[in-house]
């Protein structure tokens, strides 16, 4: 029996790389957007010409009932799900003093709304399948939270603790839980929130110890090293994807 994975917002930037890998690896892969259809389609394009089985939904993370649409598709298709992984992520940089409420939250719910509804409908499709996987992208900046940054940072902090208690909790089921921070990694959410010049990722560039940023294709590989088999006592860690520039 082929496995089954879930993307969340994989029309673009990292997610769509880790779906792309996936699918290039055997997985029937379940590919998600929320603004992006054409980004999603093109996806499933590059998915099925080399070869691999891709489905296109519509994903809002935020949504309760969306996200439980979404787990019953899956559910009457397959019948099944292995590898989950949680990507989807916005970033309003704004401080407390610019940031509305509604801004606060769009981000924070993505973030924190966004696993628990994912994992919480998810979890009866991966339950004691051989070798589960719920995978969490997170950010250096949940541990080290940036002053200009709030939502983004409380968001992130709360999808890193919420990693561990699914770490500790999901084990009974043969899940395995580990979130992944990636480095800075230049994708359309860099373009979107304004911050995108040269000099800037020059600057990211010259800060990290391997010299570089982070390529959605780092991230991509890092999931696969964690569902591999051979990781199979690989349970509740935060691993970065960044040259090590979050020891900085
Ligand atoms: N890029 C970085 O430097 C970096 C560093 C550390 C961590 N991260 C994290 O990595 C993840 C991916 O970031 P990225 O840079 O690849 O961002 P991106 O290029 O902006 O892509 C974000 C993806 O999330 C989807 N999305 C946004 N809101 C959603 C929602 N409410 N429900 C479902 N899907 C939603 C988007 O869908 P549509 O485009 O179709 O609307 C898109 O597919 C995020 O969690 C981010 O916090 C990124």
């Amino acid at each position: 029996m082929k496995k089954v994975a879930l993307v969340t917002g994989s029309s673009q930037g990292i997610g769509r790389a880790i779906a792309i890998n996936l699918a290039e690896n055997g997985y029937i892969t379940y590919v998600t957007y929320l603004k992006n259809k054409p980004k999603g389609e093109r996806v499933i394009n590059e998915i099925t010409k080399k070869g691999g089985k891709a489905i296109l939904v519509k994903l809002d993370v935020k949504s309760e009932e969306n996200v439980k649409r979404v787990f019953e598709k899956i559910k009457t298709e397959y019948g099944q799900l292995n590898v989950l992984v949680s990507n989807a992520g916005i970033d309003i940089p704004k401080t407390i003093e610019i940031a509305s409420f509604k801004d606060w939250q769009d981000v924070v719910n993505t973030k924190i709304n966004g696993n628990f509804l994912c994992t919480k409908y998810g979890l009866p499709l991966m339950k004691n399948q051989d070798n589960a996987n719920l995978i969490i992208i997170v950010s250096s900046l949940g541990e080290k939270p940036d002053p200009d940054y709030p939502a983004y940072c409380i968001g992130t902090a709360g999808t890193i603790a919420f990693t561990k208690a699914m770490a500790l909790y999901l084990g009974k089921y043969n899940i395995r839980t580990n979130a992944i921070g990636p480095g800075t990694t230049k994708t359309q959410m860099w373009v979107d929130i304004g911050e995108n010049s040269d000099e800037m990722w020059k600057t990211f560039e010259k800060n990290n110890p391997l010299g570089r940023v982070s390529t959605p294709e780092d991230i991509a590989n890092s999931i696969l090293m964690i569902i591999n088999d051979k990781s199979r006592f690989l349970n509740g860690n935060i691993i970065y994807i960044d040259g090590g520039s979050h020891l900085k």
